[in-house]
This record gives structure tokens, sequence and C-alpha cells, in this order.
């Protein structure tokens, strides 16, 4: 088996609201994900991260480019179909806002449950109810909630059920599309700790979206910065933050708060000059497995 569990080729999207309208959403993105791996895909919003996202959850269709899941072309109708079962099972996304995404008729437990239900997976222990109860406890959340129905959970509340669906599911791929920003400061902690256990005890590997670079330095083997659609900057995470190289890279780490307060009191903030934006620049590797977007001639 190769040890490259997701490749996203070239991929472009492009949506056209209306008949005159186009906007390039993602615009010829290209990376890819070790199995067993942490990816953060941090940017701004609107710069087309959850486009990708959805790109890869088979919710989209991309305009462009092809996205391989285990070696399986997952863009390809047929092929989709053909190994639909196992990529429903084995891929697990977790949006910002999950309100819309619970089924408000049904409750905590079989919310949680029901992904397992589906498919037929014994529950490890014993009835899906403890399993529901389980995967609740691992949230943070007690076993009040099961017999409640989503209005009747708080925001965050909410949020946590749809983490413990997923989550569930053990899945090889968790897509996490901004899935704390929602969520109070110490619960984030919490869920930020849970995501590190599902990948060091599971091997689950996460594609971690971000609109600032916080969390992502704990969290992530590497990341990708992403602005208008591109992908602008790419590298191991330990690199990018001891050398990011591109200026939008550079005013996302300008903005990250820092916990010692003096040193909070002298950060200067850098702000990005959109004219240090070249649409039409390649990645080029500019230290082992970093990646900037440059003009093609520069060096
Ligand atoms: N369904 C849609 N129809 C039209 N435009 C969209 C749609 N979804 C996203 N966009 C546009 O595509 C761009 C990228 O959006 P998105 O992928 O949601 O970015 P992010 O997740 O980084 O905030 C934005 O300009 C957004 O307005
Ligand atoms: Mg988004």
């Amino acid at each position: 088996m190769s040890e490259i569990l997701l490749d996203v080729q070239h991929l472009s999207h492009v949506f056209k609201p209306s008949k005159h309208a186009v906007i390039k959403a993602v615009d010829d993105v290209s990376f890819q994900m070790k199995k067993g791996e942490i990816f953060g895909l941090v940017g701004e919003s609107g710069s087309g991260k959850s486009t990708v996202a959805r790109c890869i959850m088979n919710v989209y269709k991309p305009t462009a480019g092809k996205i391989l899941y285990n070696g399986i072309n997952i863009c390809d109708r047929a092929e989709f179909k053909k190994h639909h079962k196992v990529l429903e099972a084995n891929r697990q996304i977790i949006f910002q806002d999950s309100t819309s995404s619970l089924n408000g008729r049904m409750k905590v437990a079989d919310i949680i449950a029901e992904p397992m239900y589906i498919h037929r997976i014994k529950p490890p222990r014993g009835t899906l109810r403890a399993e529901a109860e389980f995967q609740l406890s691992y949230v943070g959340m007690d076993a009040s909630c099961l017999d409640k129905y989503p209005s009747e959970l708080s925001g965050g509340q909410r949020q946590r059920v749809a983490i413990a669906r997923a989550l569930s599911m053990e899945p090889e791929l968790l897509v996490a599309d901004e899935p704390i920003a929602s969520l109070d400061v110490s619960i984030q902690a919490q869920i930020i700790n849970l995501f590190k256990h599902c990948n060091q005890d599971h091997g689950c590997s996460i594609l971690f979206i971000a609109h600032d670079l916080s969390m992502v330095e704990y969290l992530c083997d590497r990341v990708g910065v992403m602005y208008h659609g591109k992908l602008v900057e790419m590298a191991p995470t330990a690199e990018l933050f001891a050398n990011p190289r591109h200026p939008y890279t550079q005013a996302l780490l300008s903005a990250i708060p820092i916990p010692d307060p003096i040193a909070e009191r002298n950060r200067k903030r850098m702000d990005f000059d959109e004219l240090d934006f070249d649409r039409e620049g390649v990645l080029k590797e500019v230290a082992p497995g970093h990646f900037v977007l440059r003009k093609e001639d520069a060096q």
C-alpha cells in the first residue's frame, strides 16, 4: 500500500453564481498528505479552504485537476461509485457550524451512533448507546445529553456532538473545517488534544483547516497557506514558523498573540500588501519540503 493517503493534483474550482459572475475559489492547488499526517490548511476567510475540503469530500466536483484517495481517483464518477461505501466510511468531515448538519429530529445518542449503524460497525463497547456515551464523554459531555435533541443544546455542545459523531467511525481521514472556531477557549484545547489522540493512537490523518496559525503550531506536521484560491507557501510546521518566506505567511504569523505580556505589547503586526501576491507565480522549493509561490523567473 502506498504511503500517500491523499494526492490533490492541480485542483481548481470555479463558482458561477450568476450569468456574468465567475469566482475562482480554488486555483491550481496541489498537495499531498501522507498516512498518519496532520496537515494544516490556513488562510483568511474566502481564500478557498472550504472549497478544497468539499472537493476532497466529493461535495463539489472540481472544475479542473484531480484528487486521488488511496490511489482511487475520486473525481472519476465510475471509480467513485465503485468505492463509494469505503470512501464514505473512511472519510469524515466536521464543519465550522454543525447546526445545519445535525438532524434536528434525532436524539444525540442516535446522531452519534448513526454512521456506525449505517456501516454495520460492531460497537466496540457492546451497544450503540454505550458507544455513543463513550464518544460523548470524549468530547467533554455527559450521558445526560444522550436523550436530548440538538435544539436543546448550546452551539458549542452541538459542535461537540458533530465531532463525536465523526470520530465514532475512527476515520482514516478527518477533514476538520474550522472545527473549533465556535467553541469556548477551554474546550478548544480539549478538542485539539482529542484530535492529537485520534492521530497518535488510531493513526487518523487529519486535514485541519483554520483561518489563523494559532493552533497549527501545536497540532500540525505540515502547513499550507492559502490566499485568494492559491497555495502561496507550504512547509513542515517548524520550518514555516522559523523561516516564513511569503509576505502573506509573515503577516499571518505576526498576527498570533504571544502569551508573555511584555513580548505581546511589543509585538509588531505586519500588514500584507496585495501587490506582493503574484497569481501567475509557481511554487518553488526553497528548502527541503518548503515551497513558496514565486514568479517563474525569480531566484
Ligand atoms: N456556493 C458558492 N457559490 C458561490 N461562491 C462561493 C460558494 N462557496 C464559496 N464561494 C466563494 O468562493 C470563495 C472561496 O470560499 P471558501 O472556499 O468558502 O473560502 P474559505 O473557506 O477559505 O473561507 C469565496 O470568494 C466565496 O465567496
Ligand atoms: Mg471556510
